[in-house]
């Protein structure tokens, strides 16, 4: 006789598209990805020499960008992302994003394959995207390689914590 199973399986599943390099995107995917790269020049990294540069394209056709800033007091130091999602919320309160694209200069090392947000920054990503109802495209790249196009950032944290677990 078998048992009784109450358990269910559930499966998360995304997908993203991988570009072999900046040429591939359209133009103003690639003008955002290049600003990114840029702006990896005025990250304050002097502790890891992981130079990061995140850039936003808003709703309302503004950009604004944001870079790693880091401090002797290692913790003290905030990624890239989260300077620039705390600089847009408070430049263009309630303004949801469309994408963001993030590169980053390895002064150790090399700079020509995707990295993806940090595990905090995930988490800030997901609550901007649930505070303005609307997701954010990810472009991820380094200084040169390959390019991964992501549709909605939150894809990266599943089985998120978010504001609705605190409601009564
Ligand atoms: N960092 C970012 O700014 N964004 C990321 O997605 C990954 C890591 C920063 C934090 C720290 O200043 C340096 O890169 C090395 O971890």
């Amino acid at each position: 006789m078998s048992k009784m199973v109450f358990m269910s399986k559930k499966e998360f599943h995304f997908s993203f598209d991988v570009h072999s390099s900046d040429k591939e995107l359209n133009a103003a995917d690639n003008a955002l990805l290049n600003e990114a790269r840029k702006v990896t020049k005025n990250a304050y990294a002097p502790y890891s020499n992981f130079h990061v540069g995140a850039v936003a394209k808003l709703s309302n056709g503004e950009t604004v960008v944001g870079t790693n800033q880091e401090n002797a007091s290692y913790p003290v130091g905030i990624c890239a992302e989260r300077v620039l999602l705390s600089s847009i919320a408070s430049r263009y309160p309630g303004q949801s994003v469309d994408t963001i694209a993030i590169s980053y200069d390895n002064k150790n090392g090399k700079s020509n394959e995707p990295v993806s947000p940090c595990g905090i920054c995930r988490q800030s990503l997901l609550e901007y995207e649930e505070r303005t109802k609307h997701p954010i495209r990810l472009i991820l790249s380094g200084l040169t390689g390959e390019v991964i196009v992501l549709e909605k950032a939150s894809q990266l944290l599943p089985l998120a914590f978010g504001g609705n677990d605190l409601r009564s």
